[in-house]
């Protein structure tokens, strides 16, 4: 209980401080693709593990929201999750739950 609360207290700190941007655990952390530090980077979409977003270009605001799939040489295809510490979609055996806005 103690740590939940310290931790807690960080994150509103460092919530605070993070100017402009502001993490908000129960969005769909959608990024806003007119801030280029957004660009080419794969986001976690906090609601939706078989997906993740992707800015391809600053023009339009809206990222796409591309699906974890593996293609192997072989043909056939995986469907993955989303594992935000890697920054990658990965097999699910790999995947586990992690804390949004981490
Ligand atoms: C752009 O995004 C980065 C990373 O999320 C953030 O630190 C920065 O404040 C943003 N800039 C603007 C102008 O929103
Ligand atoms: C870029 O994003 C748009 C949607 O915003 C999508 O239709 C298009 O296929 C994407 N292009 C690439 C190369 O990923
Ligand atoms: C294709 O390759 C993947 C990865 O090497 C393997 O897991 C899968 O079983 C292969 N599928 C077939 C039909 O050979």
């Amino acid at each position: 209980m103690k740590a939940a609360l310290v931790l807690c207290c960080l994150a509103a700190f460092v919530a605070l401080h993070a100017a402009d941007y502001v993490c908000n655990r129960d969005g769909n952390n959608m990024p806003d693709c007119t801030n280029s530090t957004n660009l080419g980077v794969k986001i976690r979409n906090f609601w939706d593990p078989t997906r993740y977003w992707l800015c391809n270009s600053t023009t339009s605001a809206a990222p796409a929201s591309v699906i974890c799939v593996k293609n192997f040489d072989n043909g056939t295809i995986e469907y993955q999750g989303f594992f935000a510490p890697k920054g990658d979609c990965v097999s699910w055996s790999e995947w586990t739950w992690t804390q949004p806005c981490a």
